[in-house]
């Protein structure tokens, strides 16, 4: 833990130390163009102009021209965001013990942390905001790295938030009528406490359905559909047209495997199923096979099959016997899926 906490700061440092030398080149860059958004994934920061307004916190600081050479930090009242107590705060000739020389600096610093219990961790994904009014949009600097506050580390933001020399320049926009703004966007990164998982089972139990169709000679040209069947957590069946379908009308008969409901408390989800179709040759021969695999919508009806898994000419061998057939599905393998509470979360 105490090993974690310290690379924790050593990434850190690193990331202030990189960010220092190319900043002012991102800066520039973003306020030169813009496009909504840009992105330099090298250094692991940010800038986006966003017309959006801060969700967290706003501090406009008017009259300006006062304070604007000032090296003491000033710290706004205290605001809540995300069920946490926090205050901004901003150094206007940077912060030099974060390496602010030149720029200006903000911080976001948690408050009222007594109330919280020992060992206390809250993640935040933070952003951070200058306003440009000229633009009527925010300059928003962030990184990848999710801050983690905790007793030792209750401040977290950026020594270089921007470079004076572009926070000054009138032509820029971001002080107009002698007046600024800063914001903060404030988002608790709680791990999620339940994740699906998806299995997939090969022979399951009651795999192979058995489908004795009579009277064959008689069916008409429609969908003749099996009983539903359970396997996994889906119903199943089958459904075939003795006149034939597709590309094997007239002269075969196919068939189909339909995925339909869920049994009652099934997490519901697209549903894989690979089966083995047959139909039984009824003299003890080999029976006529055909196989497919294939993920199932949620939504019940969809089907996977074959047009042809006999010639019709060929019924006669064995296959049609007392005027009637009979098919096999064996689910040979099926996805489940399961709504697992995380073993780390916590309550
Ligand atoms: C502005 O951004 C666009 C799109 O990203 C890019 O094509 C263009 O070269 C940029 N212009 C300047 C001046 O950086
Ligand atoms: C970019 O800035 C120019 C001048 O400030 C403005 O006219 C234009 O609308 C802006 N474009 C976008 C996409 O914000
Ligand atoms: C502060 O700003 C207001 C409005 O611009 C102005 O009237 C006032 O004189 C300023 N006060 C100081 C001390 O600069
Ligand atoms: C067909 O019917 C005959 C007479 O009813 C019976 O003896 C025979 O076992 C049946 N064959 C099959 C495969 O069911």
């Amino acid at each position: 833990m105490e090993n974690g906490r310290w690379s924790l700061r050593v990434i850190c440092f690193a990331f202030f130390f990189i960010t220092s030398a190319s900043a002012e080149f991102l800066i520039q860059q973003v306020t030169e163009n813009n496009s909504s958004y840009n992105l330099n994934a090298n250094l692991g920061v940010r800038t986006v102009l966003r017309t959006e307004r801060p969700s967290s916190k706003i501090v406009t600081i008017g009259n300006f021209s006062v304070i604007r050479d000032r090296f003491e930090p000033y710290e706004s009242s205290v605001f809540e965001a995300s069920g946490y107590r926090w205050r901004l705060i901003l150094y206007v000739t940077g912060n030099k013990d974060d390496g602010g020389n030149n720029h200006v600096s903000l911080y976001v610093r948690i408050e009222d942390t007594e109330s919280l219990p020992t060992g206390w961790e809250v993640d935040v994904d933070l952003k951070l905001f200058v306003f440009n009014a000229r633009q009527r949009k925010y300059l928003t600097v962030t990184d990848d790295a999710v801050k983690r506050y905790n007793q030792e580390n209750r401040e977290w933001g950026f020594g270089q938030l921007i470079p004076l020399s572009t926070f000054h320049n009138p032509n820029q926009g971001f002080i107009v009528q002698n007046t600024v703004s800063f914001g903060a966007e404030i988002f608790i990164i709680r791990p999620v406490r339940v994740q699906e998982r998806v299995r997939f089972v090969s022979n399951p139990p009651d795999n192979v359905f058995t489908w004795r169709i009579l009277r064959f000679s008689s069916l008409e040209d429609k969908i003749y559909y099996s009983a539903e069947f359970l396997v996994g957590d889906r119903f199943w069946r089958l459904g075939f047209n003795p006149k034939g379908e597709g590309e094997g009308r007239p002269h075969a008969i196919p068939i189909f495997l339909y995925a339909q409901g869920f049994r009652p408390n099934a997490v519901e989800t697209t549903t894989w199923g690979a089966v083995n179709l047959r139909l039984r040759h009824q003299l003890g021969s080999s029976p006529k096979r055909a196989s497919s695999a294939a993920w199932y919508p949620i939504q019940p009806g969809h089907r996977e099959g074959v047009s042809n898994i006999i010639l019709r000419k060929d019924l006669q061998d064995g296959y049609l016997v007392n005027d009637s057939i009979v098919f096999e599905a064996e689910m040979v393998m099926v996805s489940v899926t399961i709504d697992e509470k995380h073993p780390t979360s916590e309550i």
